[in-house]
């Protein structure tokens, strides 16, 4: 601030007074901190009105120059005074604006973000190699394009078995209505070949994988699905092991109370054979509609690999033995969490996924 009486004593100067009343009217008209910057260059800059005015001080008489010099400081001291504070208030406002234009309503819900899930059959293929590798097996896997001769000969199927035919199997390449021998695997029982051929024993493995068939989808087909294959060679392994390992399986997946039942069966490639049952995991086993009031589950098929067998990869079925198994995981996933329809893990019906 400067004082009145100062005030009139410049205005009253003729240079002054003009210089004076022109910086207060472009301050006023001043509308952002830029045009501050411009009054600020235009009176006090290097060739500022007001900057050429005090240096022509020294030119003048000593008298006028002490009067010029007294009320031109003066001024310029208001004319800074004056900058810095409007360039304050205009700063503020501009702030002010930026933040409201900016401003948040954080009692707004969130966005929605949703989350993946891993698919249900993958997991329950995890699940089922995890309690695997727990007694000590490996992982491993084969292509889904197969070859007959490890989808069906080296397994000990001939070739009038009737999975081989056109209606079961589907082939890669019919030509002339002959069999090609590219296929796709109609089970992971191939992988079991493959290892063999590459592999001595001891084998302890799982090959978990997609395997195709010619059905017709309905609520417990799906012509393509997964299964999980498993073999163990080794010396002296009987039907005891075979038995105690699927019973442990069994009740790692299905809960402790499960009992396991052995039926006898037919498989080419293993021999005895056996399809293996779980106590119903929905009744506790006095039967209800999931077991069709059997009390029993069928979960996988399994036997000792047939000497044949072995014949084909070159092991010594006088110095080893061993078994095999091989599950479905759709349908480890439908009796597990009571899933009405195998459709429904390909449809990809997010509601129905991501409730498991
Ligand atoms: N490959 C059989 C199928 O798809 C399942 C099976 C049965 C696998 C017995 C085996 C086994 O390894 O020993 O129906």
């Amino acid at each position: 601030m400067i004082s009145r009486k100062l005030r009139e004593e410049i205005d009253a100067d003729p240079e002054l007074g003009v210089i004076y009343r022109e910086a207060q009217t472009a301050l006023e008209s001043a509308a952002d901190p830029g045009d501050i910057e411009s009054v600020r260059v235009s009176f006090l800059g290097r060739k500022g009105r007001l900057s050429a005015l005090l240096q022509g001080i020294k030119d003048l008489s000593p008298e006028e120059r002490r009067r010029v010099g007294r009320l031109g400081n003066n001024l310029k001291t208001w004319l800074e005074n004056s900058l810095e504070k409007k360039g304050d208030m205009l700063r503020r406002q501009e702030l002010e604006g930026t933040l409201a234009g900016e401003r948040l309503d954080i009692t707004l819900p969130g966005r929605y973000m949703p989350f993946g899930t891993r698919h249900l059959l993958s997991r329950i293929i995890e699940e089922i190699e995890d309690i695997f590798i727990g007694m000590g097996y490996r992982v491993v896997e084969g292509p889904e394009v197969e070859l007959d001769y490890y989808n069906f000969e080296a397994l000990n199927t001939p070739d009038w078995h009737p999975s081989k035919s056109l209606s079961d199997t589907f082939y890669v390449n019919v030509p002339d209505g002959e069999h090609s021998d590219v296929l796709l695997r109609t089970h992971t029982s191939p992988v079991q070949i493959r290892v063999m051929e590459k592999t001595p024993p001891p084998l302890y493995v799982i090959a978990p994988g997609k395997a195709y068939r010619h059905d017709v989808p309905d609520a417990t087909h799906s012509p393509m699905f997964h299964q999980v294959e498993g073999l163990a060679v080794d010396e002296g392994i009987t039907l005891g092991d075979l038995k105690g390992t699927l019973e442990h399986f069994a009740k790692r997946m299905f809960g402790d109370d499960r009992l396991v039942r052995f039926r006898p069966h037919f498989f080419p490639f293993t021999e005895p054979s056996a399809e293996v049952d779980v106590s119903c995991n929905i009744c506790g086993g006095t039967g209800c509609r999931v077991c069709s009031g059997t009390g029993w589950l069928e979960i996988l098929g399994s036997g000792m690999v047939d000497p044949n067998v072995f014949e084909y990869v070159g092991y010594d079925s006088e110095a080893i033995s061993g078994f095999a198994f091989g599950m479905g995981v759709e349908r480890i996933a439908l009796l597990k969490y009571g899933v009405p329809d195998i459709r429904y893990f390909f449809d990809n019906d997010l509601r129905l996924l991501g409730q498991y």
